[in-house]
């Protein structure tokens, strides 16, 4: 009997809500997110099968490196930039596009010497207060860019820091900053729009549009469900059980004893815990699905482990299957018991996950 613990991925949920982006963002080209491994799907699995994207988008050189070795030829932007010269003439061999974010990133591209010019996307602070140059010292920058032998093109991007608040005042004032500095730069290429930021609409999207969270079936925005918005989990977290009990009338169950059985209970034990990313911290609101119904966790949540109350379902038994999220539970209900958000759920799931793809 093997554990049974895997992530299966729907890559036709991630074409179908990369179609989703196409209809929202028309006009748009897209940079597909695939940092941190595709959010825990399988960068190089979710590169290859989002063939339509214009360009990938990571976080680190190693990441992109990863996408190019894999055999993706589209364009990859390195969304932090480089971090040192050696870096940048490695970007410039592999022909990756680079974010500049910072004073010291200029200096490095005026004084190094690179293989191929670079296209260079100038990451403008319009109001986040993260990465990206202060707006007053831009038109500098610009120029500055535009002026640099290793640079074969300058775009604009910024990103935003509330999208998925529709009613904050920061979005606003992002976008009109924004569009502002596209006019005063004569900028013909930019990007400002994440996957909430995109859902906005028209003005916030710009030649280029940034989805992450999106593709993969979970929803950006904070008063707004992924099926509201038709979007597909691409994700589903299954587990099985691996131990059956009848725990008596006033036991306890797990770790510390903080769960006792008002009446005889019968527990399934679960092949998963926060060694694979199941979170740790999860209100007494937590369940799973078995067989369609709810089973309630109990006890503390362990490493390789959860409890469950099976009563709801009397044939559960050893090896029947378990839901932790997806379709039928979407992964944002898992995140509100943990205190935290889809994003960091979906990028938690441990190696020791496998991964199993369907494109069926
Ligand atoms: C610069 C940048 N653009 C786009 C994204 C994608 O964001 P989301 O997953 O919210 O669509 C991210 C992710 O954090 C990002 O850092």
């Amino acid at each position: 009997m093997s554990r049974g613990t895997r992530a299966v991925i729907d890559l036709r949920a991630l074409q179908h809500n990369f179609q989703q982006v196409r209809a929202r963002a028309p006009a748009s080209r897209i940079l597909a997110v695939v940092k941190a491994d595709g959010y825990g799907h399988g960068a190089v699995a979710v590169a290859r099968a989002l063939s339509d994207a214009d360009a990938f988008g990571v976080a680190t050189f190693g990441e992109a490196l990863v996408l190019q070795q894999a055999g993706i030829q589209k364009p990859i932007l390195l969304m932090e930039g480089v971090t040192s010269a050696e870096e940048l003439q490695l970007a410039a061999q592999h022909r990756f596009q680079i974010v500049v974010h910072q004073f010291w990133q200029l200096a490095l591209l005026q004084r190094v010497a690179v293989a191929n010019p670079l296209v260079v996307w100038l990451k403008v602070d319009t109001g986040m207060h993260r990465l990206g140059i202060p707006l007053n010292a831009c038109m500098q920058v610009w120029e500055q860019l535009r002026a640099c032998a290793g640079v074969q093109e300058v775009r604009l991007m910024s990103h935003l820091a509330c999208a998925d608040d529709v009613a904050h005042p920061l979005n606003q004032s992002q976008c009109s900053s924004f569009s502002q500095l596209m006019t005063a730069t004569g900028a013909s290429t930019g990007s400002l729009a994440n996957s909430a930021g995109l859902l906005r609409g028209s003005a916030f999207q710009h030649q280029w549009v940034r989805p992450g969270l999106m593709l993969y079936g979970a929803t950006p925005l904070a008063e707004a469900s992924a099926e509201a918005l038709n979007l597909q989990p691409v994700m589903q977290l299954e587990s099985r059980i691996i131990a059956t009990s009848m725990v008596p009338a006033g036991e306890t169950v797990g770790y510390s004893a903080t769960w006792r059985a008002q009446k005889d209970t019968p527990i399934g034990v679960v092949a998963i815990g926060y060694g694979d990313g199941y979170p740790r911290h999860v209100s007494s609101e937590a369940f799973v699905l078995i067989k369609g119904q709810r089973c309630p966790l109990v006890g503390r949540v362990s490493m390789d482990m959860v409890t469950v109350d099976i009563s709801a379902v009397p044939d559960a038994t050893l090896e029947t299957p378990v839901l932790l999220w997806g379709r039928d539970l979407p992964v944002e209900e898992v995140a509100r018991w943990a205190g935290t958000i889809n994003y960091e759920l979906l990028c938690q799931v441990t190696d020791r996950v496998e991964r199993v793809y369907r494109a069926d």
